[in-house]
């Protein structure tokens, strides 16, 4: 059985989240980072937050903890005001799993997890069975896993321990940042299905943040889908979000049911590529600017001696410049390969600040460019073909 919460003023065990009008503002940051986001997380359900880098996501779920504090707004944790709680207090009824676990390398399995328990003063053999207990919960046998350190672990099984030691003094409340990030897909999706199954357990309320539109989709009772600032595109369940998407943004994101299923089993290789021009560092610069054209989001892609693209040019790159390209530019985002799915694209189009991906071949030779607009139209073209298809043999 769970342990009852110690403090006699703990909040409810059934504790929604309430946010009002928050804004963060970090110092010297011309935009807010969190800009009046209001939002309403309800007892016991997962809510996922999905958004591109930088949308504030870590912002916010920092917010409700009060590792970082509101510039303006007002956030409720169980119906009770969580800015005039002691931080120490209410980070005891939240547990925080952070990207890549962040286990204290020196500290075995065992007095990882125990960490708040002890903070807690609970004696040593109610730790100890608890430590026990959670292992057990997160499928790692104690005998075997509890006197290791977490070098002598995968990384799946540190986030296994991460999860474990979140769920320690079991808060009501849990927010989990990209927790399965950087997991090979295998072991994400057994993670899944295991919060999946403690979540059935223990009911916890767990705000939920990720890259990845599957696993919003399978874990999110509901999600939100956050644009610049956190703001709120679209907030509803799965399904709401698969069969009605709010504007084109979310619909970017999520291009309909049927279209999940092709975005797995489509190729870049199969979706036209983007022409954009190339250009080498020897070239003349005033040249590589004629060729960019005065498009807003032009630019040259740089190659270098095997084909490869090394760096972006645009034309403000450009402005005035003389004699050949040289180094001038930024560096490219890391490239897809053709052969790489389209769902891979999308997660990736969605993680980097650029519009544009470039696409490279055999000998990670540049093919062409790939957007967010490219993946849509083409899942939406593949879409319309398969319907004419049905159409056709019924
Ligand atoms: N301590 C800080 N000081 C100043 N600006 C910050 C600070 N932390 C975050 N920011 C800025 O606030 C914005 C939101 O950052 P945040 O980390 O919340 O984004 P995120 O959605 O979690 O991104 P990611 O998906 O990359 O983790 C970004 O523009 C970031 O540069
Ligand atoms: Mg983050």
């Amino acid at each position: 059985m769970p342990d009852a919460p110690d403090a006699p003023d703990a909040p409810d065990p059934r504790a929604g989240i309430e946010l009002t009008d928050v804004t963060k503002r970090y110092p010297g940051q011309r935009t807010a980072a969190v800009d009046r986001v209001t939002l309403h997380i309800p007892a016991g359900e997962i809510v996922v937050l999905l958004g591109p880098s930088g949308s504030g996501k870590t912002t916010l779920m920092r917010l409700v903890n009060r590792l970082i504090e509101p510039t303006s707004g007002t956030i409720t944790v169980a119906g009770r005001d969580a800015l005039s709680l002691n931080p120490t207090e209410l980070r005891r009824h939240i547990g925080y799993v952070i990207q890549d676990a962040g286990l204290f390398p020196h500290m075995t399995v065992a007095t990882n997890v125990g960490l708040v328990p002890q903070m807690l003063k609970w004696d040593r053999k109610r730790i100890a069975a608890r430590v026990d207990e959670l292992l057990e919960l997160v499928d790692l046998p104690p005998d075997r896993y509890r006197a290791r350190y977490p070098r002598e672990l995968s990384g799946g099984q540190q986030q296994r321990v991460g999860v474990a030691r979140a769920l320690a003094a079991d808060p009501p409340v849990m927010l989990m940042d990209e927790p399965f990030g950087a997991l090979d897909p295998i072991t994400r999706e057994h993670l899944q299905d295991s919060l999946l199954g403690l979540q059935d357990e223990l009911g916890k309320t767990i705000v939920f943040v990720t890259h990845d539109i599957d696993e919003a989709l399978k874990l999110g009772d509901r999600i939100a889908i956050l644009d610049k600032g956190s703001r709120v595109a679209q907030y509803g369940t799965p399904q709401e979000i698969l069969l009605s998407p709010a504007d084109e943004y979310v619909e970017q994101f999520v291009g309909g049911a049927q279209s999940m299923r092709l975005l797995r089993f489509s190729r870049v290789a199969d979706v036209p590529l983007g022409e954009t021009p190339t250009a080498r560092p020897g070239d003349d610069a005033a040249a590589v600017r004629d060729r960019i054209g005065d498009a807003d989001d032009a630019f040259a892609v740089v190659l270098d001696d095997a084909g490869r693209p090394v760096r972006a040019v645009t034309r403000d790159d450009l402005r005035d410049a003389a004699g050949p390209l040289g180094e001038r530019g930024a560096p490219v985002p890391e490239p897809l390969h053709a052969r790489d799915t389209l769902q891979r694209a999308l997660e990736a189009l969605i993680q980097t600040d650029h519009d544009r991906v470039p696409v490279v071949g055999r000998g990670g030779a540049f093919t062409g460019t790939v957007s967010l607009a490219t993946v849509q139209d083409a899942v939406r073209d593949m879409r319309r073909a398969a319907e004419r298809r049905t159409a056709g043999t019924a």
